[in-house]
């Protein structure tokens, strides 16, 4: 007899919470990961503290030309490509605490069971339905072109970078063939145009089902409003058939005999992975993923992500009818932005995963930054000076300089006991503006308000510490009887509030918050108690409680790391980078500037490698570069790279 805690239970929130599957060919950079999966896991952190019952799954989305090709570019097989890069994945987010139930990957066998099922479940319900395409092939590689492998102008605005399948300008949807001047990422060659049979979804078909429970979904759950809007504006276009099926080798194999040798496209594919992980987690997974009535769906993903997750699956499950659980809540981030540019996987611009570790800098510093520059209702960007402001700011003069504070006059003043508390107007006002603070806590993050969850924490200290600064205790401490039990009173309120606010923060960073109770030898009830008071106050570290052994600063212990991590925050200003336009034909005049740019750039690199600088900010530069010397190419005339195999991903 097996007693699964981890499936969904009789008079639970039972939460099920995906982050949209990274693509393994490449090192995640921090907005792709505060865009998902650090979102999500705050999240599922928030919803455990809650006594929910949380399932947390993701994993690598494995399948797809871009694999093929990375496989090509390092002369490994696709399985190896992924092997290694799964392995990066889960590195990455291990160290940024990431608590994922499960951490899978899309080429397993249960994928292909779970993706065939549904493929002949809408096939025979007739939501299938069969054409002829005309697809871009590209002699030079002897392939047909996958729309992240062509490049042109997009038909509807102009912008001469549009992909295959979607403009970044404008956003909307393209057919690869209507790209004007397209031309072949790999080789820089043009295209021909050749025809081949493909299966579509009938999303015409199922419209009307799927507006009927989008108007449920929206209305009920928690659906963030670019979500909403994306989402409006694919149904006013009206929906199209849309292509499963593509002519690739490394995918899920297309079942149906006539088209033996295709495989889904992976929009069809990767969302299916959610399903296909769980079931390697659990062989219950149907409890989880069949069961719309007791389990509420979670998706977290970028804001690209959106229609895939909120029109094209729901309609393949619709279709499918198989009383799949489908999205109750679409949690979209907007864009964090590099300074004042964009984060490039390609052009090596930004922080990734990897160079974040190597900096010195505690993950629990990173994830404090990212979740208070979190891209939440608006575009927001990462900057390295901003970050060491509100690393000073907030974290230590605010944050940590309360805590710290509040144990230490325990520790210093009443030999580490909970001295007894005797409240008067001014302390019952001040915990009055904790329960505020608590209450708009929970209710922006039942509502996955991270962002602005935080800044309620900040304030709870920034309160705190007012309060300490007005009632002075290091001073009433000296004084007579009553002064003594006034910092008495104000010391043990403090230390109660500090206990509150390392729950609070758990969520955000953990392994802080677990310091802090540690030190203050909090009951682990504390916790749940805290939260589950409706929103007011709970003492828990009653008089007489002793804490623990603190003797120095409180938190000092998390900190000190990064004083001897010496991170170098005098990043230089990112280089211009070139606008990314395939550039034909050479251009002295720009040849002869970015000749100068690249011999400066040189030199730069090559002062700091001689002052043996941090590795983080030598990559950046040698980053600048390469882009430099591929946009020389460029203006030279000579074909570029389109992507230089070792960047960004390079310790
Ligand atoms: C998935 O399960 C299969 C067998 O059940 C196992 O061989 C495989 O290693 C699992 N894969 C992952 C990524 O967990
Ligand atoms: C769908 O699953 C729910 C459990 O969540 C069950 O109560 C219901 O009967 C199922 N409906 C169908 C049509 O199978
Ligand atoms: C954060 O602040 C501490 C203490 O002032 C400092 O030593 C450290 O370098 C700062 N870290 C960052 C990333 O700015
Ligand atoms: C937090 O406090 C600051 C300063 O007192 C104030 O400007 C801000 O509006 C407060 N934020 C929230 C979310 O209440």
């Amino acid at each position: 007899f097996y007693f699964y805690l981890d499936l969904p239970q009789e008079g639970r929130r039972n939460l099920l919470l995906t982050s949209a599957l990274p693509y393994v060919n490449n090192v995640p950079h921090l907005g792709n990961i505060i865009g998902c999966v650090l979102s999500a896991d705050v999240f599922a952190r928030y919803g455990r503290l809650r006594g929910w019952n949380v399932l947390y799954v993701c994993g690598t989305d494995e399948y797809g030309t871009a694999t093929e090709n990375k496989a090509r570019e390092e002369g490994l097989t696709p399985q190896q490509i992924c092997d290694k890069y799964h392995a990066v994945h889960a590195e990455i987010y291990s160290w940024f605490q990431v608590d994922f139930d499960f951490f899978g990957r899309t080429t397993t066998p249960k994928q292909t069971e779970i993706a065939q099922d549904i493929f002949w479940r809408l096939h025979e319900r007739g939501f299938l339905l069969e054409d002829t395409v005309e697809q871009l092939r590209c002699e030079g590689c002897r392939r047909f072109l996958a729309d992240r492998f062509v490049e042109g102008g997009c038909p509807h605005c102009s912008y001469p970078e549009a992909r295959g399948d979607q403009c970044d300008k404008c956003g909307k949807l393209i057919n690869a063939v209507e790209l004007k001047n397209p031309l072949c990422k790999v080789c820089s060659k043009t295209p021909i145009i050749q025809s081949s049979k493909h299966l579509f979804l009938d999303l015409p078909k199922l419209e009307s089902q799927l507006e009927q429970w989008l108007d449920k979904s929206t209305a009920a759950g928690d659906w963030t409003p670019n979500a909403k809007q994306i989402t409006r504006s694919w149904l006013r276009d009206g929906l199209k058939p849309r292509c499963i099926t593509r002519d690739l080798k490394w995918g899920t194999p297309v079942p149906h005999p006539d088209f033996k040798d295709k495989v889904f496209y992976v929009w069809f594919d990767a969302p299916i992975g959610y399903l296909s992980i769980t079931a390697n987690y659990t062989d219950q997974w149907e409890k989880w993923w069949k069961n719309p009535e007791q389990v509420e769906l979670y998706n977290f993903m970028a804001k690209d992500n959106v229609p895939f997750h909120s029109v094209v699956f729901p309609s393949s499950l619709l279709g499918a009818q198989d009383n799949y659980t489908l999205v109750n809540h679409l949690v979209a981030t907007e864009y964090l932005n590099y300074e004042d540019t964009k984060f490039s996987k390609s052009r090596g611009v930004g922080v990734f995963g990897d160079m974040a570790k190597d900096t010195g800098v505690p993950s629990d510093v990173w994830r404090f930054y990212l979740l208070y520059v979190r891209p939440e209702g608006q575009d927001s960007a990462f900057s390295w000076a901003d970050m060491a402001l509100k690393n000073n700011s907030e974290l230590l003069n605010n944050l940590g300089n309360f805590i710290n504070r509040a144990g230490m006059f325990v520790t210093k003043f009443f030999e580490g006991c909970v001295p007894a508390m005797e409240l008067l107007a001014e302390d019952k006002t001040l915990l009055a503006q904790v329960g505020w603070e608590l209450r708009q806590y929970i209710s922006l993050m039942d509502k996955v308000k991270i962002r602005d969850g935080l800044k309620h924490i900040l304030n709870i200290s920034r309160h705190g510490n007012q309060y300490i600064q007005i009632n002075e205790p290091w001073k009433k401490i000296k004084g007579g009887d009553q002064d003594r039990q006034r910092a008495g009173t104000v010391t043990g309120v403090s230390v109660n509030i500090a206990c509150l606010l390392s729950v609070l923060l758990q969520p955000y960073i953990p392994t802080t918050s677990r310091t802090i109770r540690e030190q203050l030898n909090a009951p682990a009830a504390c916790v749940s108690t805290m939260l589950h008071a409706g929103g007011s106050f709970v003492c828990s570290l009653p008089a007489g409680h002793a804490i623990g052994t603190v003797s120095t600063a409180l938190i000092a212990f998390v900190f000190k790391r990064l004083a001897g991590g010496q991170v170098k925050v005098k990043v230089a200003a990112p280089v211009a980078v070139n606008d990314g336009a395939v550039v034909s034909g050479a251009d002295p005049e720009r040849a002869k500037q970015l000749m100068q740019a690249v011999a400066e750039q040189g030199d730069k690199v090559r002062v700091l490698k001689g002052q043996k600088a941090e590795k983080a900010a030598i990559t950046l530069e040698v980053n600048k570069l390469l882009d430099l010397k591929k946009q020389l190419a460029l203006a030279e005339g000579k074909s570029a790279e389109p992507t230089a195999p070792q960047k960004g991903k390079k310790k």
